[in-house]
């Protein structure tokens, strides 16, 4: 058990919180995943033994750290992206003290133009917990992206479900796709796009 690693959550869990609280513009706010999110997430990485992991919002890296744990079972990497320069050297710090850097590709760019370079059928696993407006934009390159199999989970389903509205009904509509809104946390939409 890698105990840096779970007291640097616990850390991270109470800064969050408490940063949170006092800070009202929202790109000074973590807004990081809740705890037991973290869990379902390194459980469906274990369960699908995913290996290309892809993150879109990393912030301070909490969530990333769920990812990244669980990848260093199944040999994966997780690649994940954030545009806000404060929020990545937080993040590259925080990957560093875990002992994770060598799980974790962190890239410094605008998620939109991130996911239109990138190559079809590339992920196993997708988790979206960015800017919710760019989400039916992005829509045609998340699903270029995940690999026939592979599953995006995407966060706030329950906890902003109208401004999700727009997005889980072109999920839904889409023939490549069967979808699960899961009550963990703020809540995750899961979509696994079927195989060809
Ligand atoms: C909800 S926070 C991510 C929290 C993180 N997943 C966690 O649980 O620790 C959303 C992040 O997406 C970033 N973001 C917003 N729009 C973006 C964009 N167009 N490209 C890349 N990152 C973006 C924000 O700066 C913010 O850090």
């Amino acid at each position: 058990m890698n105990v840096a690693l779970q007291n640097l959550k616990t850390e991270l869990e109470q800064f969050g919180q408490a940063n949170d609280n006092d800070q009202s513009e929202r790109p000074k706010r973590m807004l990081n995943i809740t705890r037991d999110t973290g869990e379902f997430l390194a459980v469906l990485v274990l369960a699908m033994q995913a290996r290309r992991v892809l993150e879109i919002g990393t912030s301070n890296g909490y969530s990333t750290l769920w990812l990244a744990e669980a990848c260093g079972e199944t040999g994966g990497v997780v690649t994940t992206v954030e545009h806000a320069e404060h929020k990545v050297a937080m993040a590259a710090e925080n990957f560093a003290r875990a002992g994770l850097e060598g799980s974790i590709n962190l890239v410094h760019d605008d998620a939109g133009r991130f996911l239109a370079d990138a190559h079809p059928a590339t992920y196993d696993l997708l988790f979206l917990d960015s800017e919710r407006s760019q989400y039916v934009a992005w829509w045609p390159h998340l699903s270029r992206v995940l690999r026939p199999g592979g599953l995006l989970v995407v966060d706030n389903a329950l906890s902003h479900a109208d401004e999700m509205n727009a997005f889980s009904e072109l999920i839904k509509a889409d023939i490549e796709f069967k979808t699960s809104l899961v009550p963990v946390g703020k809540g995750e939409l899961l979509a696994v796009k079927l195989l060809d």
